[in-house]
């Protein structure tokens, strides 16, 4: 079976993090594709959370994960793209619920306020969470304007 891919980017906040994180996929198996940013310079987090929020949009890949300081400026800016349904979670919990009654299909990490231990525990609660369908679909249906 081919490794899925899973795009990673996350501006000067999240760097640090997101090669932590990116090993960790390594390491799980997964095909990880880094959008940068590559130093802990400062830069502007939607120039990372745009290119990726493509992928999710054009169907190249079919999760994702985001990294900033509180995670916002990339949620905001990837939730501006159709069928793009990021979500911050700073718990596992959140994370689970994200997948199991949102259909989250980008992990957004707020890396200024979780430990590296606790993003590796949010990261694989979203990985393993499946959507639950159901009731929740007709209201993830309902998100997309216009629809
Ligand atoms: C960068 O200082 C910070 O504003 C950014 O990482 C993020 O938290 C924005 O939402």
């Amino acid at each position: 079976m081919m490794a899925e891919r899973i795009p990673i980017a996350s501006d000067h906040a999240g760097f640090e993090m997101k090669e932590k994180i990116k090993a960790k996929l390594t390491a799980m198996g997964y095909d990880v594709h880094d959008l940068g940013t590559t130093s802990a310079a400062s830069t502007d987090y939607p120039d990372y959370a745009h290119p990726l929020a493509r992928e999710i949009e054009s169907g190249a890949a079919a999760r994702g994960v985001l990294l900033c300081g509180t995670g916002l400026g990339m949620s905001y800016a990837a939730n501006r793209h159709p069928n793009v349904r990021a979500a911050v979670a700073w718990l596992p919990e959140i994370a689970e619920l994200a997948r199991k009654h949102n259909d989250a299909n980008v992990l957004v990490l707020p890396a200024r306020f979780v430990s590296e231990a606790d993003g590796e525990q949010i990261l694989a609660r979203f990985l393993d969470t499946k959507f639950e369908g159901g009731r929740h679909q007709p209201r993830v249906d309902k998100i997309e304007i216009g629809k």
